[in-house]
């Protein structure tokens, strides 16, 4: 055996050890939180929570209910999850600074969401809100988000329901959530990029970006699930399994983002275009920045909408007086012509209050994570660890009686009327948008897009659940935004004409 040979067999048995060692080192830096006997951190490992209750976020619920402070800790999580609307407050505006989304977050939703706004803090994050907010708070912009909305509705949602109304049972049978997973896609797309991809034309197989968007915002947020991040490392490190399939949907996510900037770049993006990517486009040369920015707006404005459209439905669906009301209050303030504008919309108070009692009771965004910088004092007197998690919790904090009363449970829009008038509630008791520095920039397009959906479909047909199931909450699936197991399978049937009493 020659020199050249001994050496290549060294460098082969020195692989294995080699990679063996990388893994122990990277298990002692990494290794997961110490064990905890607590019996919080053993039903949560245990699974035990499954027991009484359907989701995570119901047993979350269930004991931030019994805190005195609204405060837990989830040991093994090395999380502090909370309730109470002053500690909220304390995280998003007094020592915003304090709070940051942090490393160990944008870690794990690095490689799906990259450098994009939902990912990042300090300079990038403040470059892309002064951007995007110079976009959405120009008054024009509501026209134009109305002009799609409504397009979209008239001339796609419509025609599909009409298309499947009446129908036998079986032949009728419509998933509002696939429904309208379809219609946000659409909708963002040509509000954010100009660009139209036609998911709601159902002859169209629907876009592989929108499927490969799906499949790697779910893996993302299972990663986030695991007790330890050393096991999705691992997997990442040797391509398999969740993770091999979540870089197959990335990849498949990063071509077809390039594509769309491609596409700009060949329709142009000069400032007589109104759509958010050709302001970034106009600043921004980076492609795979763009590639992050394109692919955070696409998560803040399409999973989220199609949420609260799909518990709005099922609440509704299940509370048809709440249906009558919206379809009651609309003939009285506007007879039976169309909405025409963003700003007869505010004149529906009723549908304003139905929209934002279902989003108290299933937010689209469940909880939200920050990391501690320093060492710090919530104000309940819950001390939080410098590196450690902090999560405020929307969907547990419209299930506290301390806030909104013993009648908590209960889908009632009225509780947001003062003498018919829709009044706001704070919003760090409701932080369904967030609050303070980082609110969400989109919530005026994206309520603006829930009430014009929610008014066009309840006057012109009657929805009903597919298979009532007697269940009084509804079980989600892992996501970063709150997806309904099983999807949301209604019938529909058009009221004979749109104003017609029902
Ligand atoms: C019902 C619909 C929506 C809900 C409930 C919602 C909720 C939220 C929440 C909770 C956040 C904070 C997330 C975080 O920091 O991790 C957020 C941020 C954001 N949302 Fe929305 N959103 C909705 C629709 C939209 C739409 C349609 C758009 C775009 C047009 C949008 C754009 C954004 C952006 C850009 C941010 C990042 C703000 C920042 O970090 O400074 N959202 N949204």
């Amino acid at each position: 055996m020659d020199c050249c040979q001994t050496s290549s067999l060294c460098f082969l048995i020195l692989i294995p050890f080699a990679l063996f060692a990388l893994l122990v080192s990277y298990f002692i830096v990494t290794r997961p939180k110490s064990w905890c006997n607590c019996e919080t951190c053993q039903t949560y490992l245990t699974l035990r929570w499954c027991k009484d209750h359907v989701n995570l976020c119901d047993w979350y619920s269930h004991l931030l209910r019994n805190s005195p402070t609204r405060t837990i800790h989830i040991h093994v999580l090395g999380n502090t999850i909370t309730a109470n609307p002053d500690n909220v407050e304390y995280m998003l505006k007094t020592r915003f600074e304090n709070f940051p989304k942090g490393k160990p977050f944008s870690t794990i939703l690095g490689d799906f969401l990259g450098r994009g706004i939902f990912n990042v803090d300090g300079d990038l994050w403040r470059f892309q809100r002064k951007m995007a907010s110079l976009e959405l708070d120009r008054f024009s912009v509501r026209s134009y988000a109305f002009e799609i909305v409504n397009f979209e509705i008239e001339e796609r949602l419509i025609p599909l329901l009409l298309s499947v109304s009446g129908k036998e049972i079986t032949a009728g049978v419509l998933d509002f959530q696939d429904v309208f997973k379809r219609f946000s896609f659409d909708c963002i797309c040509k509000f954010s990029f100009g660009l139209d991809p036609m998911c709601l034309e159902l002859s169209l197989p629907l876009s592989e970006f929108a499927l490969s968007f799906d499949l790697a915002s779910k893996l993302s947020a299972e990663r986030a699930m695991k007790a330890s991040p050393l096991v999705w490392k691992i997997k990442r490190l040797l391509n398999l399994g969740s993770e091999k399939k979540l870089k197959e949907a990335i990849n498949m996510i990063d071509v077809l983002a390039q594509e769309v900037i491609n596409q700009k770049r060949k329709i142009g993006y000069s400032s007589i275009h109104k759509d958010l990517l050709s302001r970034f486009m106009r600043t921004v040369h980076d492609d795979k920045y763009l590639r992050d920015i394109i692919v955070s707006f696409l998560l803040a404005g399409r999973d989220t909408v199609a949420s609260a459209l799909s518990s709005f439905f099922w609440l509704v669906a299940n509370h048809p007086q709440v249906g009558s009301e919206i379809y009651e209050e609309a003939n009285r303030v506007i007879g039976s012509q169309e909405i025409t504008s963003f700003d007869q919309m505010r004149e529906l108070h009723y549908l304003n209050a139905a929209i934002h009692e279902s989003m108290r009771l299933y937010p689209p965004i469940q909880f939200d994570s920050k990391f501690c910088q320093e060492d710090d004092l919530l104000p309940d007197g819950t001390f939080v660890k410098s590196g450690t998690r902090v999560t405020y919790h929307p969907y547990a904090m419209g299930r506290m009686e301390d806030i909104w009363g013993p009648d908590c449970l209960e889908y009632k829009p009225e509780r947001w009327l003062r003498g018919g008038i829709f009044v706001l509630e704070n919003s760090f008791k409701y932080p369904v948008f967030q609050a303070g520095l980082r609110v969400c920039l989109g919530k005026e397009m994206a309520l603006l897009e829930l009430k014009t959906v929610a008014l066009s479909l309840l006057r012109r047909f009657k929805i009903e659940l597919a298979a009532p199931t007697g269940n009084p909450v509804l079980r989600f699936s892992p996501g970063l935004t709150a997806t309904i197991s099983g999807g949301l399978p209604v019938t529909v049937r058009e009221i004979s004409c749109k104003a017609a009493p029902i």
